[in-house]
């Protein structure tokens, strides 16, 4: 019988993003039992998959090799004590098995005996003669050597470097990696978890353990009752995954309703200049407390110092929450904005203390879309375009991505090498840049776009941000051509 995988292992075996697999298990070219992948239909569906191909075997050269081996095992491998823990594990699993096979071997020779001595006594009688090499076939048969299934030898190394957890109710799925621990991998794997400190004293984070085993990676201070211990209640923030395979039972957010309003008290790490009237601010929260938002969100952003005046701003969050100690802003030259006013005049630089106030907003990635996302901006509207992005290749649940950004001035692309870059290194993600004076007929020319670009405009779901002409004139142009008004979520900016 072939051994199954899930869904988000098969992905990780055969290089494609867990979207194209549930793609094709929608459209009937993979199909899956329970949930499950044969690693039969795999192959059948990836047939050129091998070892080789797929980084596994470098991986595993690299570990054993001198010059390599240190820096991987750093990178990739969990602690010494979460290694030992998941190789005890898998070992047990497999003495188990081993055990049943030579009790079921045990069993077979000796109903051969049984059915020899029967035989023997009746010469004449061709059935039990039969019966007899029948066994003896089948015998040699499961006793032949083999080639090993490569896949599942794959997916056994992976159960050692990488522990699956599945989130109970929502079904969702993420992995740990590393010396993370289930906290961060959640968030960067783009879960909505509820959490305050990161650090084990707020208790936000409890979640119940439902199968597995965890092993702790920092002391905490937070007092769990005996009680809450027995029903086996932990921080996420503090353990990693000890088993290769873990259940949590946790409530995610819905929606931007769930988020809290927070305040905090961040510094610049750094301002930097992406083309001549941007600036990419880069500010970073106390390790102590983190904004929690979700992609797509903007926050407000306070500064104040002696001998000006108190400014405070609204901007969307450029960066994902799976990084919610960085956050990224783009700021652009505007002389009604005082915040901007003072990042231009360059009285924020490294060092300098900023309010963030927030978040808000409900521009954000709708809940168990697995159609192909299309995202839009005009001008500054890239910035909670590029969160949700992120935010999305977190999530890796979209089959395809695409990108449409119009620019109105001839700078208005500050951070195309970006686009690039996604582009270069995911095949699920294409990009246009467009350029037109004019957002209302560079909404009508991205429409068309789109129209010869997307296969199905019709089922796709669009993400669009930038001043209002640009936007209405695009969802006007979009509904025209059969999409759905609850296939389109919009963000209005004002124009720069
Ligand atoms: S987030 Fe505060 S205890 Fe985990």
């Amino acid at each position: 019988m072939s051994h199954h995988v899930s869904i988000w292992r098969a992905a990780q075996l055969v290089g494609v993003s867990r979207g194209v697999l549930q793609q094709q298990v929608r459209d009937g070219t993979l199909a899956t039992c329970d949930g499950l992948v044969a690693i039969d239909e795999l192959l059948r569906c990836y047939p050129t998959v091998q070892l080789e191909e797929s980084g596994m075997l470098e991986r595993v050269v690299q570990i054993r090799d001198e010059a390599f081996g240190k820096r991987v095992r750093e990178r990739i491998l969990p602690s010494q004590e979460v290694l030992a823990q998941r190789v005890f594990l898998q070992s047990q699993e497999l003495a188990d098995v081993r055990r049943h096979l030579q009790r079921y071997h045990a069993l077979v020779i000796e109903l051969q005996q049984s059915v020899r001595a029967v035989a023997t006594g009746q010469p004449e009688d061709a059935k039990w003669q039969a019966l007899d090499k029948q066994i003896k076939r089948g015998l040699a048969k499961a006793l032949a050597t083999e080639s090993v299934g490569l896949l599942e030898v794959m997916d056994d190394m992976l159960k050692i470097m990488t522990a699956q957890v599945t989130v109970r109710p929502s079904g969702h799925q993420f992995a740990v990696e590393g010396h993370a621990n289930l906290l961060q991998s959640g968030l960067h794997a783009g879960l909505k978890l509820n959490y305050g400190c990161g650090n084990g004293s707020c208790g936000m984070c409890k979640v119940r353990v439902i199968s597995g085993d965890l092993a702790p990676t920092q002391h905490s201070d937070y007092p769990l009752s005996e009680a809450e211990k027995a029903q086996g209640y932990a921080l996420m923030c503090c353990h990693t995954a000890a088993s290769s395979e873990l259940t949590l039972e946790l409530l995610e957010a819905s929606g931007p309703q769930d988020m809290p309003l927070q305040q905090i008290g961040a510094q610049v790490r750094a301002v930097s200049e992406p083309a001549p009237n941007t600036r990419l601010v880069h500010l970073q929260t106390p390790r102590t407390h983190r904004l929690r938002f979700l992609a797509g969100q903007s926050v407000s952003l306070g500064w104040a110092q002696a001998g000006f005046d108190d400014v405070r701003s609204s901007y969307p969050v450029a960066s994902c929450p799976c990084d919610d100690r960085n956050l990224l802003f783009f700021v652009h030259r505007d002389q009604q904005d005082g915040f901007a006013r003072q990042v231009f005049a360059g009285n924020l630089a490294y060092g300098s203390q900023v309010t963030v106030y927030g978040p808000t907003g409900e521009f954000v990635l709708r809940e168990g879309g697995h159609r192909p996302q299309v995202f839009a901006a005009c001008d500054g509207g890239f910035a909670p375009v590029k969160s949700l992005i992120e935010h999305s290749l977190s999530l890796d649940a979209a089959p395809a991505l695409a990108l449409f950004w119009l620019a109105t001035q001839s700078d208005g692309h500050f951070y195309a090498n970006q686009c690039r870059a996604w582009s270069e290194a995911l095949d699920q993600f294409e990009y246009e840049l467009i350029t037109h004076a004019d957002a209302e007929a560079g909404a009508a020319e991205v429409a068309h776009a789109m129209r010869v670009d997307l296969f199905d405009v019709s089922d796709c779901d669009f993400y669009l941000a930038g001043p209002a002409r640009f936007v209405q004139t695009l969802a006007a142009e979009l509904n025209a051509g059969g999409v759905p008004a609850a296939q389109i979520s919009v963000q209005l900016m004002e124009a720069a």
